[in-house]
């Protein structure tokens, strides 16, 4: 499988305090990804934004995916709850299946995220 490693940036560490999220956009060999990434108890993980249950976004609203107590990823359409630090369902509609997650790495404050594998016509 071919893997587009262009990474982009896509925020700053302190723009996402303990607890909140960030969705963002890459250009992945010119098709749009929406994808977003959750600062859970201090660590920095990011997925594609789209619920295992019915390929949708996920958020609440602009950039909240987040359960009020930060505790989970939550799919604002039927509720499928994710354990952030995997993306695996925990609850809700898709059990036992993970969200799609994009490889991150900070530098010096900058999050920078690469592009999902690409999956064969
Ligand atoms: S679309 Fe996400 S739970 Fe149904």
């Amino acid at each position: 499988m071919q893997r587009d490693l262009s990474e982009q940036r896509v925020a700053h560490t302190q723009e996402l305090p303990q607890g909140s999220s960030k969705k963002f956009i890459l250009t992945c060999n010119g098709q749009r990804v929406e994808g977003f990434v959750v600062n859970y108890r201090g660590s920095f993980h990011a997925y594609v934004n789209r619920c295992c249950h019915i390929p949708m976004p996920m958020d609440w609203f602009e950039n909240q995916f987040l359960s009020e107590d930060a505790r989970f990823i939550i799919c604002a359409t039927h509720g499928a709850t994710y354990d952030p630090a995997t993306g695996e369902c925990v609850a809700g509609p898709c059990p036992g299946e993970y969200l799609e997650r994009l490889l991150l790495r900070v530098v010096e404050g900058t999050i920078f995220v690469a592009c999902p594998p690409l999956t064969p016509p």
